[in-house]
């Protein structure tokens, strides 16, 4: 499979590197082998960089200090496991209300469907914040293709082995599993990472 890195630094725009990149449209999106991406929310080429982060003064910083942290939700069959950190929000859980509640009011049932349910709505997580294990094994990598794909007034949606380099030294969390979002409108608080700001930012790209 396709190796891809991603690199953040400060004051800068994300650095893809041998990424295929999808449009929203779902279309690809031709690019040079490195390319720059959007994370100020600010180009006028999303969702390549135009230099815009620049002129608005955008540093990157992360203002959220929470750390990574896992809670096991254990069912006879099946155990969830939540990773507050990365979670922005997507709502695919909500879907299987009986096991994950609403987003007001979540709740974690492992036993209250099929694992095979819960396994099918833990995969359409986007940001690596679900994940389950059986038997023993934790199972949190689904993707047999690399790209990066545009969401529609929302992150970048990571998929497959994409290696999250940190050029700031800032010592962030970064996501570990085959799967995860990052900003590019500029207002998460956990930086590189998405935390769900786009909706009350109203984003637009
Ligand atoms: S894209 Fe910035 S918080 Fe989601």
């Amino acid at each position: 499979m396709k190796k891809s890195q991603v690199i953040f630094s400060k004051y800068s725009p994300l650095m893809a590197v041998d990424t295929d990149l999808i449009g929203s449209d779902r279309k690809n999106i031709e690019t040079p082998r490195v390319c720059s991406l959007c994370r100020c929310g600010e180009s006028n080429y999303k969702p390549l960089c135009d230099g815009s982060h620049a002129q608005i003064g955008f540093d990157g910083e992360r203002e959220d200090a929470d750390k990574q942290e896992l809670a096991y939700y254990r069912g006879k069959e099946i155990t969830i496991v939540f990773d507050r950190y990365l979670c922005m929000g997507a709502g695919y859980c909500g879907e299987l209300e009986a096991v994950f509640g609403t987003h007001d009011a979540p709740k974690y049932e492992p036993d209250a469907a099929p694992a095979s349910e819960i396994i099918t709505t833990i995969k359409k997580c986007p940001s690596g914040a679900l994940s389950y294990i059986i038997d023993g094994e934790h199972f949190k990598n689904y993707y047999d293709k690399t790209r990066i794909t545009v969401e529609k007034d929302g992150p970048l949606n990571c998929q497959g082995q994409i290696t999250v380099i940190d050029d700031q030294e800032s010592d962030v969390l970064l996501p570990d599993a085959d799967h995860f979002t990052l900003c590019r409108c500029g207002g998460s608080k956990k930086k590189p990472v998405c935390d769900g700001s786009h909706q009350e930012k109203g984003f637009k790209g």
